[in-house]
């Protein structure tokens, strides 16, 4: 009889057990906070094959992890696609797999939710950082606002529980919080906001300019709710609050003004094939050329993997120090998927 092999365990003791990996660098839209307006994307050798893809998500599987996220860009824009998750779905018929999700700007949501759905996927998580359709053309650049609103309507239609990210964005949404959150639970979806992260080349001021503390958030919050901790933790960044009157969850992702280091589960491939063992650092493994030099061999991999997680660092280190950002990432968003 075979033995299970020994599960993914960091320095830390931190088990990790969830895998987020992105499927491509590119996006139909072009969010301000995210992407410069012309981007110079990867020529697609660079980019991990369908089956690389597999074999890669499989072989962390093999090791323990137990939730796959897949992100990008915008994982749907990805020829192909649903053959990769149609593929990767047979670790939830095993039982391998608890769970198989998907972060996504919603554009391409309407067309794929049944399939989706059927595959075995309870969940998405949608990014939308405005009901407002004039403001989403601003922020998104290139993005339309209807055809998200469709993709989450086809999500929930189908059965999946739809989470919305949307990022807290001074002077941009500000005004829309309460319009958010009413949306939400009328429709019966999950909200949880995100401060905004120093990614890409932005400019100093810009981000600075963007920055609205969730502490800010949260007190405009109480004017309207009773707002009580829950205390509640996904194994992940998010800090949840109910509201008492309406029974909703809110979820804060605070990467800057808190850490949530100590309980991480988590690491990053990019669609290169670039495992990142931290957000918020730059050390990272080439599970790539393993994969490639060994087509029919997954050791090397497996190797490798072990190898990256055995120097998973202890936390990350952005600052946002009062007017001056240190510990900025140069690495875009989509590269290494939200
Ligand atoms: N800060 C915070 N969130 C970001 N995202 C992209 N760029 C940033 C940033 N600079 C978010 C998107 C989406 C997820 C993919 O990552 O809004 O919710
Ligand atoms: Fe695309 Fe998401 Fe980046 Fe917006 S935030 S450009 S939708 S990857």
């Amino acid at each position: 009889m075979e033995t299970a092999p020994l599960p993914l365990i960091d320095p830390f003791a931190r088990p990790i057990t969830y895998l987020r990996v992105s499927v491509t660098d590119r996006c139909d839209f072009r969010c301000t906070y995210c992407m410069a307006e012309h981007m110079q994307f990867l020529p697609k050798k660079e980019l991990l094959t369908l089956e690389e893809l597999d074999r890669l998500c499989t072989g962390f599987i093999g090791l323990g992890v137990r939730k796959l996220r897949v992100t990008g860009g915008e994982p749907l824009v990805r020829r192909g696609i649903m053959g990769f998750f149609t593929a990767v779905a047979r670790h939830l018929e095993t039982g391998a797999l608890d769970e198989l999700t998907l972060t996504t700007n919603g554009s391409q949501l309407a067309r794929f939710a049944d399939d989706l759905a059927a595959l075995g996927m309870r969940r998405v998580n949608v990014s939308l950082d405005t009901l407002d359709a004039t403001k989403f053309a601003e922020i998104t650049r290139w993005g339309r606002l209807d055809p998200v609103l469709e993709g989450i309507r086809a999500a929930a239609r189908a059965g999946m529980r739809v989470k919305i990210n949307t990022v807290a964005l001074k002077g941009f949404n500000e005004d829309e919080l309460f319009a958010l959150v009413d949306w939400c639970g009328a429709e019966g979806h999950d909200l949880t906001f995100i401060e905004v992260m120093p990614m890409g080349e932005m400019g100093e001021e810009q981000r600075l300019e963007q920055y609205w503390p969730l502490t800010d958030l949260r007190a405009r919050l109480a004017e309207r709710f009773t707002v009580t901790e829950t205390g509640e933790r996904s194994g992940g960044p998010a800090r949840y609050v109910r509201l008492s009157e309406t029974g909703q969850r809110i979820g804060f992702i605070t990467p800057l003004s808190h850490n949530f280091c100590e309980s991480c589960n988590r690491v990053r491939v990019t669609c290169t094939g670039e495992l990142f063992m931290c957000l918020g650092q730059e050390d990272s493994a080439d599970l790539r050329a393993p994969l490639r030099a060994h087509p029919d061999d997954d050791a090397p991999l497996v190797a490798a993997i072990r190898a990256a997680i055995a120097r998973k660092p202890k936390g990350h280190d952005f600052d946002y120090s009062r007017t001056h950002v240190s510990g900025q990432m140069s690495r875009h968003m989509s590269h290494t998927g939200g």
